[in-house]
């Protein structure tokens, strides 16, 4: 086997390339990216593994989330607000009914770039190449923009790190302390029935600390609990840009990919002979690996050995994606295998990507139901199997948008363009993505209580 370098992952296959035209303007940007600084320290890398870590024994659930494709038009302060705020709504509920300590990490500052199961699409009788993500090509379709430009991946650095940069300036001006969660409220939501069990949840947790606060002076630390954590991620698709931003640590004497804490390889990028398991084998940060149904068990196992050889906890996320109709073929066999081989790693369940369809109309889109059915069978394998259900990956936004079915608003299909607004997958809209916690959070009591 030969070693692994930063540029090792060229002499693999490189599955879903994002088809650069010029060679000259990508070696000009990627130099250009390369001297950039980082977008995260290894420092957060670090904590976020150690954090993962812990997942292994049960005591703290994953909801990753946000955005299937960030985009640069789509990009303003309020709506980064308010998908954090979605974060930490979901993130009080989660533990405030289950006990578990929650670890949020979006799928934003970074998620620019999309695999495309077809390489056309057809508007208007005529044939483009694919949306590929904001980071290669723009979604207005017209040749040009869909000619994959490399200077578009500056912007994507650029966007990635003002993005962080309003996070962590929203998070240390005290935003995401519990005392302050009357804030984190969107008008739409109020008229969701969960809405009075939320508040009164926030307000419980509210007399809980300041009670807590009169009687010992010195809890002036319960404001700094974690929900001070916030931890980045995107798929690591384009292997030029995550190159340009990995760096050698002299002092660890490894490498760490400063362009997010957490990067995957998503379902259609997986293969251990590919240039994206090739790359990721080589660097520190926290991996996830996407499972759909044309995973093979025994392939997997060699992808796990490779990224991971030495079965570190908290390093490998399982990111399943199988579908509500094919989770229970797949996944028992999986975890079986992996028992067996004795593999540490994190299970997550992703209910959408195995469950979008295109309706009647021609629309791309999810149902409520099917998600959380997804979720229901996820939790319920993995206890019957005796591992450990880890965390949820979504998609979602703060916007009242209706482009997944059903939910409390019950959103109908001849409803769904009247906000159709994302640039690649249908997103839970808010009031959805509350309804979908207050669902896990059932699921995980009546698991606990089912022992
Ligand atoms: C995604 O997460 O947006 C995605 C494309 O997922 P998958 O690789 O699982 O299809
Ligand atoms: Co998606």
């Amino acid at each position: 086997m030969s070693r692994w370098s930063l540029e090792s992952w060229k002499n693999f296959i490189l599955d879903q390339a994002p088809g650069w035209q010029d060679s000259q303007d990508l070696k000009k940007t990627t130099n250009q990216i390369r001297k950039k600084p980082p977008i995260v320290f290894k420092d957060e890398i670090k904590l976020l593994k150690k954090r993962l870590s812990r997942v292994h024994d049960g005591n703290y659930f994953i909801i990753q989330g946000g955005d299937c494709a960030e985009t640069f038009s789509d990009f303003n302060g309020e709506l980064i607000k308010n998908k954090l705020n979605i974060l930490l709504q979901m993130s009080v509920l989660l533990s405030y009914k289950t006990s578990l300590k929650t670890i949020r990490i979006g799928r934003i500052a970074g998620q620019f770039a999309k695999p495309r199961t077809n390489p056309v699409e057809i508007f208007n009788n005529m044939e483009f190449p694919s949306y590929r993500g904001d980071a290669i090509n723009s979604l207005d379709c017209n040749l040009k923009s869909r000619t994959p430009n490399p200077l578009r991946m500056l912007e994507a650095y650029n966007q990635s790190v003002y993005t962080l940069n309003l996070i962590r300036s929203i998070i240390n001006s005290g935003y995401t302390n519990i005392l302050n969660a009357n804030e984190w409220d969107l008008d739409f939501i109020k008229q969701s029935p969960q809405v009075r069990e939320y508040n009164e949840i926030i307000s419980k947790i509210q007399q809980t600390l300041s009670f807590i606060k009169t009687v010992n002076r010195k809890s002036e630390n319960i404001k700094n609990l974690e929900l001070y954590e916030f931890f980045t991620s995107h798929e690591g698709l384009i292997l030029d840009y995550e190159q340009a931003l990995t760096k050698y640590d002299a002092l660890d004497k490894k490498y760490y990919d400063h362009s997010g804490h957490m990067i995957w390889v998503g379902d259609r990028t997986r293969s251990v002979n590919g240039s994206h398991v090739e790359f990721v084998s080589g660097i520190e940060n926290p991996i996830g690996i996407k499972l759909g149904p044309s995973i093979d068990k025994y392939e997997l196992i060699e992808i796990i050995k490779k990224v991971n050889p030495n079965n570190e906890k908290g390093k490998i996320l399982l990111i399943t994606r199988f579908g509500a109709q094919s989770i229970e073929d797949k996944l028992p066999e999986i975890i079986q295998l992996i028992n067996k081989h004795e593999l540490n790693v994190i299970w997550m369940c992703d209910p959408m990507h195995g469950n979008t369809f295109k309706n009647d109309q021609g629309i791309k889109t999810r149902h409520f139901n099917t998600i959380t059915k997804e979720i229901e069978l996820f939790m319920k394998i993995h206890k019957k199997m005796k591992s450990i259900a880890g965390g949820i990956h979504i998609e979602f936004t703060s916007e009242n948008v209706t482009e997944c079915l059903g939910g409390f608003q019950n959103i109908e299909n001849n409803e769904l363009l009247n906000r159709y607004e994302t640039a690649c997958d249908p997103r839970l809209n808010n009031q959805q993505s509350l309804e979908l916690i207050f669902k896990l959070n059932d699921l995980i009591i009546k698991g606990s209580k089912d022992v």
